[in-house]
């Protein structure tokens, strides 16, 4: 059958209010995107038929106490607690690092192509990975390549919303959205790590900050190997020694040195649509580049391209759109400047 004759089938089991065969279909489809490579697309419709499906489970009235009560209660604080679930476009080449850190991501989505082979030998896959380092150099898109390069779907966790000043709450949240993740066999990208920290300010005795340590090192333990859990921190020194060394792979996204900033500005120019006016521009901003994080850069080229674009006398040569170099070295400047003042 075609995706057309499938999509047809959907809608007339719709029309005809039939939700049996309706879902029969709907998996059927979802099978079939599967084999023809439409990963993300398949991963998506199974997102919205498992949502769908629980959430007719914990509708209409329920008899207050009951098992059904509750579960309705507990998606809705996981809905809290999960920002949001994704899946990624992004692969390698949108993603520059230093070649050491490209080798260790390269190895973790190997490992996990492949994790049928390495299970074989009884050795563990690596999926506790930590991705540290200053703000606007890639933790979160290094995030979104893993979960792009592996077709996975992933799991954005609120952690503003999951540490609690309650004692004990905090735990029991991230066993909730732990145990739920691992049921779908996906990546668990939790952002700002370090705001785990701030238990210790909620709580004036160290227990709270132990127990949720002894936690996340149980949680670690159960995550089925083919769950991948993704933390990012700009503080690293804030995260528990005990924590740290439960990570499989810590990797430092650092600032750009003169080599990659090079790069994110071929990228940004997309090789050759956008060149400067002037052909040693990029000799004089590589200088005054140093030291800005990737998202700086990038920031202050996008907006040197779009004022020259705007600007009457920038003419799109048929050789690609002239950017204006002194504007780009001013914008550069200023965002120099708001890191220095
Ligand atoms: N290493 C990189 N290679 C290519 N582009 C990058 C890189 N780092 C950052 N960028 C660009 O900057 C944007 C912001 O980066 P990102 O959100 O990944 O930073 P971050 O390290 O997560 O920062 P924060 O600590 O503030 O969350 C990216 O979407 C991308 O456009
Ligand atoms: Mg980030």
């Amino acid at each position: 059958m075609t995706q057309f004759s499938y999509i047809k089938e959907i809608v007339k089991s719709g029309l005809e209010n039939d939700q049996e065969k309706f879902k029969e279909a709907l998996n059927e489809l979802i099978e079939h995107s599967k084999k023809t490579k439409k990963i993300n697309y398949a991963l998506q419709l199974q997102s919205l038929l498992k949502d769908a499906i629980r959430q007719e489970q914990s509708k209409g009235p329920k008899l207050v106490g009951s098992h059904a009560y509750f579960a309705r209660l507990e998606d809705k604080e996981l809905n809290d607690f999960v920002l949001e679930k994704i899946t990624s476009e992004y692969k390698f080449e949108n993603l520059i690092v230093s070649d050491e850190v490209q080798n260790q991501l390269e190895f973790l989505i190997d490992e996990h192509r492949s994790k049928e082979l390495i299970q074989k030998f009884n050795l563990p896959v690596s999926n506790k990975v930590l991705l540290y380092g200053p703000s606007g150099c890639g933790k979160t898109l290094a995030s979104y390549v893993i979960a792009g390069e592996l077709e996975k779907m992933m799991y954005v966790i609120n952690l503003g919303a999951i540490v609690s000043s309650k004692l004990g709450e905090t735990s029991k949240n991230l066993a909730k959205v732990f145990r739920q993740a691992s049921m779908e066999d996906c990546i668990i990208f939790i952002d700002e790590f370090d705001s785990l920290g701030k238990v210790r300010d909620y709580a004036h005795d160290h227990g709270e900050m132990k127990r949720i340590v002894n936690t996340i090192l149980q949680l670690f333990d159960y995550l089925p190997q083919s769950s991948i859990v993704i933390a990012a921190t700009n503080q690293i020194e804030m995260i528990d020694n005990a924590l740290l060394r439960r990570f499989d792979v810590k990797l430092k996204l650092d600032l750009p040195n003169k080599k990659q900033i090079k790069e994110l500005i071929e990228l940004v120019l997309r090789n050759g649509e956008f060149k400067f006016d002037k052909i040693n521009a990029i000799t004089t901003v590589l200088k005054a580049a140093e030291g800005l994080s990737y998202y700086s850069i990038q920031k202050a080229l996008i907006g040197a391209i779009k004022r020259s674009i705007l600007d009457k006398n920038i003419t799109k040569n048929k050789n690609g759109l002239l950017i204006t170099s002194s504007i780009w070295l001013d914008l550069i400047k200023q965002e120099k400047e708001k890191i220095t003042n």
